[in-house]
């Protein structure tokens, strides 16, 4: 045992470099989308993790070739190579022990993230083609939204290539819980955000995003206007920031932060340390969706166990009745699309 803490939120993938930097494990990590605004500030953290041997930078704009020069330089381990296009995307793949791609357009004012799904879904099953043919094995991270129907896609054509594992397939929805206990941190006066955690299951849209405020450690107690508004809040959270960009883009660098930890809890959960608890979107028997975002245990094949939502308040409730059909619908809109 190295001491580390258990479960994800210390940020210590990036500010504990020198401490893990004896670490045995030495992962392959791709990042697809990487010369966008998530991925490049996903990258530099990616490149700052003594988890990775070698960081694989993907993107259809050429200038991921400059990111990866400019990433090269900085001291860490973790050597650099950067591909460009489709000839370039199998070799990118190779070898790959984890896979996170932000890839796709965002959104601009007044979208919902179901109006990405006409550029998006392709991009995503196109990328996904190419990792069940060149890293089947990889375990993959998908950011590009609308992620509740982005990671049915991506089930769906591993299935049609024989290589579904449901363990390896995860949608990020760690953002919702970073922005949860940011918004608790401020509403409660924490000065230290990163001591508060808060459950955020179902998915990542709208409504379906449901913090279970209920769950909230160290326990708070919130009145019923609080936890409307904070629910809100936090469902807005990506909205938030879409109409503060003004047509800018949406949620990158608090993205790219989540992105990172989320992927880091990957990699530990893979070299074998063990109580690595994280909020997911995978395919699980925990809720009438047959996708679900909730808390899971990342080992050695990835997701090891889901756990259920557990004890709700009246309010997450009939929240979590409410959106379940939106979700499905989500869900559903991604397996038609492959099939
Ligand atoms: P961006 O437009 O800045 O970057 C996207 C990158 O993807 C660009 O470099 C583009 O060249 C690249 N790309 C496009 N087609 C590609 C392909 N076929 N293969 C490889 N790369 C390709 O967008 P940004 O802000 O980085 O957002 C990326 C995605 O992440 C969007 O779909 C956005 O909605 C989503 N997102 C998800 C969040 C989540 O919580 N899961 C939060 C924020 C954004």
């Amino acid at each position: 045992d190295d001491g580390a803490p258990d479960g994800v939120g210390v940020l210590d993938w990036f500010f504990g470099v020198a401490a893990i930097g004896s670490r045995r494990s030495s992962f392959v990590v791709a990042v697809l989308g990487a010369a966008g605004g998530i991925g490049q500030p996903l990258a530099a953290f990616v490149k700052a993790n003594a988890r990775v041997r070698e960081l694989r930078l993907y993107d259809v704009a050429p200038v991921v070739r400059g990111v990866g020069v400019d990433l090269s330089h900085i001291n860490t381990r973790a050597k650099v190579r950067a591909y460009v296009g489709d000839a370039e995307l199998d070799a990118c793949l190779r070898g790959c022990d984890l896979v996170v791609v932000p890839a796709g357009v965002p959104r601009k004012p007044g979208m919902s993230r179901d109006d990405l799904f006409g550029v998006n879904a392709g991009i995503v099953r196109t990328l996904c083609e190419a990792i069940a043919r060149s890293c089947p094995n990889a375990l993959v991270n998908i950011i590009s939204n609308p992620v509740n129907s982005t990671v049915p896609i991506a089930a769906e054509v591993f299935k049609r290539s024989g290589c579904y594992d449901a363990r390896k397939l995860m949608g990020v929805t760690h953002l919702d819980v970073m922005r949860a206990r940011t918004f608790v941190a401020e509403a409660k006066g924490f000065d230290d955000p990163t001591i508060v955690d808060v459950p955020v299951i179902g998915g990542h849209a709208g409504a379906t995003i449901l913090p279970l405020l209920s769950q909230t450690t160290p326990r708070c107690a919130f009145t019923d206007e609080e936890a409307a508004a904070l629910t809100r809040r936090i469902q807005n959270g990506g909205t938030e920031v879409v109409e503060a960009k003004g047509g800018a883009g949406s949620a990158t660098l608090s993205m790219a932060a989540a992105a990172a930890e989320f992927a880091d809890a990957c990699l530990r959960g893979l070299s074998g340390e063990s109580g690595i608890w994280a909020c997911a979107y995978v395919e699980s028997s925990v809720a009438s969706a047959p996708f679900f975002a909730t808390k899971v245990l990342l080992g050695k094949h990835g997701v090891e166990r889901v756990s259920g939502p557990g004890a709700m308040s009246p309010f997450e409730k009939r929240a979590m009745e409410n959106m379940l059909p939106e979700l499905q619908a989500s869900i559903n809109k991604g397996i038609n699309f492959v099939g």
